[in-house]
Parts: structure tokens; C-alpha cells; sequence
């Protein structure tokens, strides 16, 4: 980012109301800190060379983007399943690639590819418990890395990908495609306008009927019931989490202070069991300790608060809730909808279609032909193409790895914080200091 651009932002941050003054309520003072160095960028790469690791449902989708994005190719794939391994050979040559090196020999095999392999990112699509492992050994083996989400479900965890993103200089990425879905890009784009005033507060969540998906005996069926069975807290708060945390600049200017979180009780799950499970399957002896809902508030260091839900085991239709709330006007998602004071009817809400046309993000305006079709409704072909670009241009990251820490804390803090009858429990401050001087995030651009 150039002088030139911090200053626009930093104008619109001022008009949004993100440097002002102290509230009433006792949040830390909001005094316009000297501009910090820009967050962590690498040397740039000309043709930035791919080990895609995890080919299933959300990994076979990546490797179809990355195979239309200029200045990557895919070299290496790993997979436990040699299928999948195949697939992605298949779709890799079929673009004119050469056949990618395979590596499909057991759960580990990615510690040889980081090994052995000379690439410049491995990115996992993998089950939860593989994200930090894969990361690490990246690392360590000096690549940089990217995961999909949560990037790691314990606060140690969190601590580790920090630690080694810091010791060996690399990028270290959580890949949260709802940052770049539509609406989110817009709310974002009014909020740097500043025409909801100061973000006070904002709700998200990931409310998605999953029943049949965890008990399939395929895909997400053969590992993510199992977290139901081990952990209760907020187990997926990224989708809800990540594009708010940008709107209140955590991490830039503010960051997640502490937690409490509460669970109700688990019941979808055994219900569903006993509907659709056979008596004898072993299925039914599992017992889960998930709460179907969990909600869990975030107070900021700026005295800001957040609501994050997790819902994943009772029929209902899907939500993210996505509401953003500031001094003069909000935004409600789930529909679409929002309020601006002095614009539209008063005291009613305006559908979020009717200023699309006003407030698109740019980039959206600028990507959206090439997106369409790409996995999510195109947002997850976004940003496989931003973390491509940003590495090509040698460029901070749009997330980071404070980013993937602070967002992924909200796992092991909701289940600490569940666990001890919601009392409040801290977030580390992974930036040691420097959220406090790190530059708003940019408007990005293709
Ligand atoms: N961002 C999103 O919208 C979104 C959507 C779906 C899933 N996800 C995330 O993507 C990840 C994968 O989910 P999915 O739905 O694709 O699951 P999946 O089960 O369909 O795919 C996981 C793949 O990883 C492979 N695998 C398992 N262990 C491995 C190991 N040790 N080494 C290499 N490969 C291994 C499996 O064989 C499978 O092909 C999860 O973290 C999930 O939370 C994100």
C-alpha cells in the first residue's frame, strides 16, 4: 500500500469513526496511533509453484480455481485417497500442466512432500486435525502455507502457527472465503465509507444443517461427526466471524479482548440417529457433547462487542447472520437488508439489492464474469485469486497469520469458556502490540 492509499483509508477511517474517541464504556482509549509497517510481505514469485494437499470436496474445488488463475501451477498433490490423487492429475494435465509429483502414501505423506518437494505454497483442504500439522511441517521446510477453515481448533495451536510464521518468514494463511463473498465485500466497502458511523457492534455465525453430511459415510461423515463426540463450544466461527472482525478492524486498530460462550443441549444428532441410523451400527453408540447452539459474545479491546453462533446439528435453513451495527445505520443479512439514518423510509429497512449498484466492491465489479460458477457462489475462486496475486506482487496477504489465530481462537476459548459455566477467558494478543499501529485493511483490487 502506498502513502497515498493509507491516506484515503485513513480518511474514510475517520469518517467511519474506527479513530474517535472514548466511550462510556470503559473500552480502551481510541487515540489515532502513528501508522505502523505494513503487515508481513515476501519477496514476490513470478509463478507462484502449488503442493495441494486434501483433494476432497473443498480441496477439489481450489485445485479447479488455481487451474484458471494466471502465475500458479499445481506441481504437487497428496491425498490418503489415490483417487482423489488421480483426479486432480487428471484435471492438472487436461490444463496443460504437467503431471503433478503424487504423494498418497497414508496421513502423513505430507511430511515428505514438504520435504522433498520445491514449491513455494502448500495449501490443505484437509479435516481439522491436518491443518496444523501440514502448516507447520510447510514452514519448516520453508514454504509458505495456506489452510482452509478453522485454521487450528486449540489456543496452542493458534500459538504454534504464530511462533513458526514469525521464526521461519513465511505466510501462514487462514483461507476465509466468506471475507469475499458479495454482500460481505459490500458492507465492508459502506463501512470504509463510513456511512454506518462507528461499528459498535456486529453478529455472525454458521448456521447450516449438516445432519446428513456428518453422518454420510463419505466426505465430511468420515471425520467431522467426531469433533461432536470430543469438544463443545463454537467448533466453525470463521465464515461469521471473519468478514465482521474485518468491518471492526481486529487485528488493525482493534483486537478480540475476551469470551464468554454458553451451549444449550445436544440433541439433534442422537434424533437424527435414531431416525436414519440402523440399530446395529456402531453409529449409535457414539455420544456426542456438541451443543447444537452455541453462542458465544466477544468484547474488543476498543470495548466493541460481537455475537457468534454455531449451529450445525437442527433442521433449518442456512444463515450467517452478518449483521453490522454503527452509530448511524446497520446492515442485517438473512435477507438482505439495511438501515441507514436519513436515507430511505424511516424506521424501515431497505432491501441490500436496491444500493448494490451504489456500494459493489470494487473488485467484485472488476472479478465478478471470472468468478461465475467457482465454488460458493464465485467467492472462493476471489480468494484463491487475491492470495495469488498477493504473492505474485510480493504484497501483504489480505488475512495473516494473527488473523488465522484470532479468529481460530474462538474454538479452544468457547470450549474453555463452556466448560467453566461461561466465565470470560482471554485472547492472546497474538500481534504482541502491533494491532495497535497495523494500517486498515485496503480496498482491494484485481
Ligand atoms: N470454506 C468453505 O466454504 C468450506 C466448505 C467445505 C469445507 N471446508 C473446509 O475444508 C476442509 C475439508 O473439508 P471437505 O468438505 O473438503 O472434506 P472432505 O472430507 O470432502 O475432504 C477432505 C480430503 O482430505 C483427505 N485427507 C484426509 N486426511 C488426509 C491427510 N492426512 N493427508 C492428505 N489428505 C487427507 C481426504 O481423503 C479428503 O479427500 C475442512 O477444513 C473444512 O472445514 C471449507
Amino acid at each position: 500500500m502506498d502513502r497515498r492509499d493509507f491516506l484515503k483509508i485513513g480518511g474514510a477511517a475517520l469518517a467511519a469513526g474506527t479513530v474517535g474517541v472514548r466511550g462510556s464504556d470503559g473500552g480502551e482509549a481510541q487515540t489515532a496511533a502513528a501508522p505502523g509497517p505494513a503487515p508481513f510481505a515476501a519477496p514476490p514469485i513470478e509463478t507462484v509453484r502449488i503442493a495441494y494437499v486434501g483433494i476432497g470436496g473443498q480441496g477439489g474445488g481450489h485445485v479447479n480455481n488455481l487451474l484458471k488463475i494466471p502465475g500458479c501451477r499445481i506441481t504437487a498433490v497428496c491425498d490418503i485417497r489415490p483417487e482423489r490423487t488421480d483426479w486432480a492429475t487428471k484435471k492438472i494435465t487436461e490444463a496443460g500442466q504437467p503431471a503433478p509429483a503424487v504423494y498418497n502414501k497414508g496421513p502423513h505423506d505430507f511430511e515428505r512432500l514438504c520435504e522433498t518437494e520445491d514449491v513455494d505454497l502448500v495449501y490443505n483442504a484437509t479435516p481439522w486435525e491436518f491443518h496444523v500439522p501440514i502448516m507447520l511441517a510447510a514452514m519448516k521446510n520453508g514454504k509458505h502455507t495456506a489452510t482452509e477453515v478453522p485454521a487450528a481448533m486449540t489456543v496452542d495451536d493458534c500459538w504454534a502457527m504464530v511462533e513458526s510464521a514469525e521464526k521461519h518468514k513465511k505466510h501462514c494463511l487462514l483461507m476465509e472465503n466468506c471475507n469475499y463473498d458479495r454482500m460481505e465485500m459490500m458492507v465492508y466497502n459502506i463501512v470504509r465509507q463510513g456511512l454506518f458511523g462507528e461499528i459498535l457492534h456486529a453478529e455472525g455465525g454458521y448456521l447450516h444443517d449438516l445432519r446428513a453430511i456428518k453422518f454420510a459415510d463419505e466426505g465430511e461423515g468420515l471425520w467431522r461427526r467426531a469433533w461432536a463426540t470430543k469438544l463443545n463450544g463454537n467448533l466453525y466461527p470463521t465464515h461469521g466471524l471473519g468478514p465482521i472482525a474485518n468491518c471492526l478492524d481486529i487485528n488493525r486498530g482493534d483486537r478480540f479482548d475476551y469470551l464468554v460462550s454458553m451451549s444449550g443441549p445436544s440433541r439433534g444428532l442422537q434424533d437424527w440417529a435414531a431416525e436414519h441410523v440402523p440399530a446395529d451400527s456402531p453409529k449409535r453408540q457414539e455420544r456426542y457433547v456438541l451443543g447444537d447452539v452455541n453462542a458465544s459474545l466477544i468484547k474488543t479491546a476498543r470495548g466493541k462487542t460481537i455475537l457468534v453462533e454455531h449451529c450445525t446439528n437442527l433442521p433449518r435453513p442456512y444463515s450467517r447472520i452478518h449483521m453490522v451495527q454503527g452509530t448511524k445505520g446497520l446492515f442485517q443479512g438473512y435477507p438482505n437488508r439495511l438501515y441507514i439514518e436519513g436515507r430511505g423510509k424511516e424506521d424501515q429497512w431497505q432491501e441490500a439489492s436496491a444500493v448494490l449498484n451504489e456500494f459493489e466492491h470494487p473488485l467484485w465489479k472488476e472479478i465478478a464474469a471470472q468468478a461465475q460458477g467457482a465454488g460458493h457462489g464465485g467467492m472462493d475462486y476471489i480468494e484463491d485469486y487475491r492470495l495469488i496475486k498477493c504473492l505474485r506482487e510480493g504484497k501483504p496477504t489480505d488475512m495473516n497469520v494473527y488473523d488465522a489465530a484470532a479468529l481460530s481462537a474462538v474454538v479452544g476459548l468457547s470450549v474453555q469458556s463452556v466448560a467453566k459455566r461461561s466465565a470470560a477467558v482471554d485472547f492472546p494478543d497474538f500481534t504482541k502490540g502491533r494491532w495497535k499501529t497495523t494500517p486498515p485493511l485496503d480496498i482491494v483490487h484485481m
